[in-house]
């Protein structure tokens, strides 16, 4: 049975292994990770949440929540969800997406949304529905 809890300080390393099967666009920076994780974990509207199975850790969430004008107040933001490979296709995300809109609708947001490029599956599954698309920009190193 999955177990979904928020990360401590002793996660890092859990959480830094499982952070470096997600970066794609920016190669994974160990010491930027650092520097974010703690700031991360200080940060009352940041949700770092791992999941463990049996000892392991078998994925992670991080979302926010932020204030609108659009929605009337906060909305709940998913920036990053990973389940190790072995894990997949057995609940784990669904129970990490689960923890986080219970995180999300208990700090009063309207919504729960997200970007994604390879999991439109996914969060159709879970009730999500397309909604706009998404746009970036890659700015220069300051
Ligand atoms: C996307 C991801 C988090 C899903 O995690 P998971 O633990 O495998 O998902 P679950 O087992 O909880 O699946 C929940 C539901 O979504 C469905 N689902 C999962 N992945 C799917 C996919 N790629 N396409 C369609 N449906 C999918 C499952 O069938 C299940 O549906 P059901 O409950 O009706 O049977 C995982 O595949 C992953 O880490 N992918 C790589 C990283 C990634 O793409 N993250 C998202 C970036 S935005």
């Amino acid at each position: 049975m999955v177990e979904i809890r928020e990360c401590t300080a002793g996660d890092a390393a859990a959480v830094a292994e499982l952070a470096a099967q997600l970066a794609q666009s920016f190669a994974f920076a160990p010491e930027r990770f650092r520097e974010s994780y703690a700031a991360l974990l200080d940060d009352r509207g940041a949700c770092l949440l791992l999941a463990v199975d049996d000892g392991e850790a078998a994925g992670y969430l991080l979302g926010f929540r932020h204030l609108t004008f659009y929605a009337n107040g906060p909305v709940g933001w998913v920036e990053e969800v990973l389940v190790r490979p072995s894990r997949r296709s057995g609940g784990v995300g669904r129970a990490l997406m689960d923890e986080f809109e219970r995180w999300a609708a208990r700090r009063g947001c309207a919504l729960v949304a997200l970007a994604t490029r390879r999991a439109a599956g996914f969060y159709a599954a879970l009730g999500y529905e397309e909604s706009a698309s998404y746009f970036r920009k890659v700015l220069p190193p300051q």
